[in-house]
């Protein structure tokens, strides 16, 4: 079986990676627009962080996994497309703001028609709104051949981070096609790929629908328990609760379970976001504002974490932060990644831009351009200092923002950075990591969320 899957992102690199690991028998192209991320994907020094991956792409590349921008090869050559492009937030027109963008999936399902090369199953990977699979079939039935296209939904699960232990060992895996007798042979074929190396009984199958809306859902509601723990927070601010406790507390209700309940600056990444806005404008779309605005108060909770996190700030720090120095600790949007894309970090950085702070910023993966870009700056702005280490970072500052949970963060000599920073020093740690004994003798003032 030959594979082709097209965007070689976040999702499209470690999953078709992986496939490649588990599949000997199977030859998997990724192909990308891209050439320079194409050519990172060839190279060790490869464009996406995630512990444990360099090694899988080492041990298949040249073998039965290739990376390429031979796009319409590729494509001709294979049986089964996975499709894996962004699908942002649309930025103009109707739906501005809250509607994904599916310009990219149709670009590829036009891309398919043309290229032509035998039949073929296609399938979404990207997370797409409901009813996406519907223009897809539409596009390719259309093509000007013979040939035939079954289209199917398979939305990824895998959390950057930990994508590698995700793909191996999943919690599910979930076909979507139709039930005629070739949708149900194209999900067989897709089933039977993923049962290499995953348990039959986690390969779900449904509909072409449920699977779409279920990749929605499950980012919806994971989200909404972050925003629920984090609204908690802020009642524990005023009450003098402790929101981990709380949250401690609540989780060992097995009905309820320990997992996304960390409270935090904000959840960011590229999906939570998106996925709700886009959900919320279904909705609208379907003619259900009541539920339309119940998802989207998810979002606002969100908004509200962060914007309350700097108002901490400039409460503690006497209500100005202007000509201050500023440390931020931590720019990925979570740990052991390096995508920055809707972490909390920016908006934090912009607010304290905005109040004319300085600021000095350490991530151990992030890069300065990808810093510079996301905050929508010069790259001569001396207000930005990108800093190579932790204690580089909070040298000469008045606080310190921790935004990321590295757990280098944890090892830190607390008495050593003290020592090099204005006084009175602040420490607000925005994802509650540090134990504050570990600070207690130091003189940092400390605030945490959901903390007094
Ligand atoms: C993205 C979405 O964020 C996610 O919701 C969806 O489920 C999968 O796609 P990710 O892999 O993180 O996830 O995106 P990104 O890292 O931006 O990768 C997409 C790639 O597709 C890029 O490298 C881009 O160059 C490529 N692309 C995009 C194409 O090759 N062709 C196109 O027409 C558009
Ligand atoms: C998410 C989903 O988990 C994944 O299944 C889906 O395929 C894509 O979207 P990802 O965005 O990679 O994955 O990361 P995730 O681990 O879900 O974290 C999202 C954000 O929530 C991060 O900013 C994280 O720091 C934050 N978070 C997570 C919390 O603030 N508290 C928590 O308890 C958990």
């Amino acid at each position: 079986m030959k594979i082709c899957c097209i965007g070689a992102g976040y999702v499209g690199g470690p999953t078709m990676a992986m496939i490649a690991k588990k599949c000997k028998d199977v030859t998997v192209t990724v192909v990308d627009l891209n050439q320079s991320r194409i050519d990172k994907w060839n190279s060790d020094d490869l464009p996406v962080y995630e512990p444990g991956l360099l090694e899988i792409v080492k041990e298949a590349r040249g073998k039965n996994l290739f990376f390429s921008t031979e796009i319409d090869q590729a494509i001709k050559d294979a049986d089964v497309i996975f499709i894996s492009v962004n699908t942002p937030t649309k930025l103009y027109g109707s739906g501005k703001g809250k509607a994904a963008d599916l310009k990219y999936i149709e670009l590829c399902a036009r891309n398919i028609a043309k290229v032509g090369g035998g039949d073929k199953i296609v399938v979404e990977k990207s997370t797409v709104p409901v009813r996406t699979a519907q223009m897809v079939k539409e596009i390719l039935s259309e093509a000007n051949n013979t040939h035939s296209y079954e289209v199917l939904s398979n939305p990824e699960f895998l959390a950057e981070g930990t994508a590698i232990k995700d793909l191996e060992n999943p919690d599910r895996v979930l076909i979507g096609g139709d039930s005629t007798d070739n949708g149900k042979k194209a999900i067989e074929k897709v089933v039977n790929l993923y049962a290499h190396w995953i348990d039959r009984k986690k390969i779900i199958t449904t509909n072409l629908w449920s699977s779409e809306l279920s990749k929605l859902t499950a980012n919806a509601f994971l989200a909404q328990r972050i925003s629920s723990i984090n609204a908690i927070s802020a009642l524990c601010e005023a009450t003098g609760a402790d929101v981990d406790e709380v949250a401690n507390a609540i989780g060992t209700d097995s009905r309820i379970g320990p997992k996304f309940l960390k409270s935090s600056v904000g959840f960011g990444g590229s999906c939570f976001q998106k996925d709700i806005l886009n959900l919320s404008y279904l909705c609208k779309h379907f003619g259900l504002p009541e539920v339309a605005n119940y998802w989207n108060q998810v979002v606002e909770m969100n908004e509200y974490q962060k914007s309350r996190f700097v108002q901490r700030i400039m409460d503690a720090m006497f209500n100005t932060v202007s000509g201050k120095s500023i440390c931020i600790w931590g720019f990925a949007f979570k740990k052991d990644t390096n995508d920055a894309r809707e972490s909390p970090a920016i908006s934090v950085c912009k607010r304290l831009l905005e109040e004319q702070a300085n600021i000095r910023i350490y991530d151990p993966q992030v890069s300065k351009a990808t810093i510079i870009e996301s905050l929508s700056i010069d790259e001569s702005d001396s207000r930005l200092t990108y800093c190579e280490s932790a204690k580089e970072a909070a040298q000469g500052t008045h606080a310190i923002a921790l935004l990321t949970e590295w757990e280098e963060f944890k090892k830190i000599d607390y008495d050593d950075v003290y020592s090099s920073m204005q006084k009175p020093a602040h420490f607000f740690d925005g994802r509650n990591l540090i134990d504050p004994d570990v600070l207690k003798h130091s003189g940092f003032r400390l605030s945490r969320i959901g903390k007094v």
